[in-house]
């Protein structure tokens, strides 16, 4: 057994993770405590495992990870009674979007953190995950962590996590509100709302298989639409005078100025 990693939080994005990890062996279960106010399924397939759940707080002074899945709002005094039971080598993993390194690295006494953004596609090992830490090490613990979970992305400036909390954390989103949107023009156009929903979402599966390669995305486009074609023709009307890239530019924008703001 080798010194635990905890997660605290067992919510959307904690439960995506750990199914990431139990899935890719990423993590050994054994070596897992899991800190959670209530049951939750991951955590009990996690505890079939060997995982400890919410064992006494002693069990924490071996951690050498400790992963914040909580709220933005309630971590820090969700780590006031953690706190006197971490290692002081102990490195502070937050997922949580906006909180800072300097605020977190106040509320657990100058440890080392490194903040990571993840998607929950981490739970099907198919994430992807933006990493900033001022140090290597805690750097190499992230990626160590989310690497067989998640295509990860190291950024050189904390700064620039607002822009990727705005374009891959809220990214899925995005996608899924532009398939219902295609969806909603299919059935607009003839088709049934089972027939139009069911080829907006397997064009989604389609197109995100076709996006695995190295091939540049302009390559990709071309591949679909041909000069004086049918796919060209819409692609024209849906970006008309720019509308397109000026509506994502606005999600991105407003989603960063949120990030700004919840950061404080
Ligand atoms: N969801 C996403 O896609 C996503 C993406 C990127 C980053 N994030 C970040 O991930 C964090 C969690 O987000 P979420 O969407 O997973 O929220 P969530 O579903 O509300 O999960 C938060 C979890 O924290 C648990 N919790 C509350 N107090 C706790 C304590 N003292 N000890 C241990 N666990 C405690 C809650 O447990 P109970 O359920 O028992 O109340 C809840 O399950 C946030 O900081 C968010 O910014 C989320």
């Amino acid at each position: 057994m080798s010194r635990p990693v905890v997660l605290q939080g067992v919510g959307r994005l904690g439960s995506a993770i750990l199914e990431g990890w139990l899935k890719t062996g990423a993590v050994d279960p054994a070596d897992l405590i899991i800190l959670t106010p209530s049951e939750k399924p991951a955590a009990e397939a996690a505890r079939a495992l060997g995982a400890r759940i919410n064992p006494p707080l002693e069990a924490l002074a071996d951690a050498r990870v400790f992963v914040i899945g909580v709220k933005p709002a309630k971590w820090f005094e969700a780590s006031r009674s953690i706190l006197p039971h971490l290692a002081s080598d102990a490195v502070i993993v937050s997922v949580m979007a906006g909180v800072r390194r300097e605020t977190i690295s106040q509320g657990f006494d100058g440890r080392s953190i490194v903040r990571i953004m993840p998607t929950t596609g981490v739970a099907q090992a198919q994430g992807v995950a933006t990493i900033w830490a001022a140090d290597a090490a805690a750097r190499a613990v992230g990626e160590a962590l989310f690497a067989p979970i998640a295509e990860t992305v190291h950024l050189d400036d904390e700064a620039a996590m607002h822009a990727a909390t705005a374009v891959s954390g809220c990214g899925p989103a995005y996608y899924f509100a532009f398939t219902r949107a295609l969806a909603q023009a299919g059935v607009a156009e003839g088709l049934t709302p089972e027939a139009a929903v069911r080829l907006a979402r397997a064009t989604l599966r389609s197109a995100a298989a076709g996006v695995e390669g190295a091939e540049a995305l302009d390559a990709l486009i071309d591949r679909v639409a041909s000069p004086g074609g049918v796919t060209q023709a819409g692609l024209l009307a849906l970006n008309e005078n720019g509308a397109l890239d000026r509506a994502v530019e606005s999600a991105v924008q407003a989603a960063v100025v949120k990030s700004t703001e919840l950061s404080g």
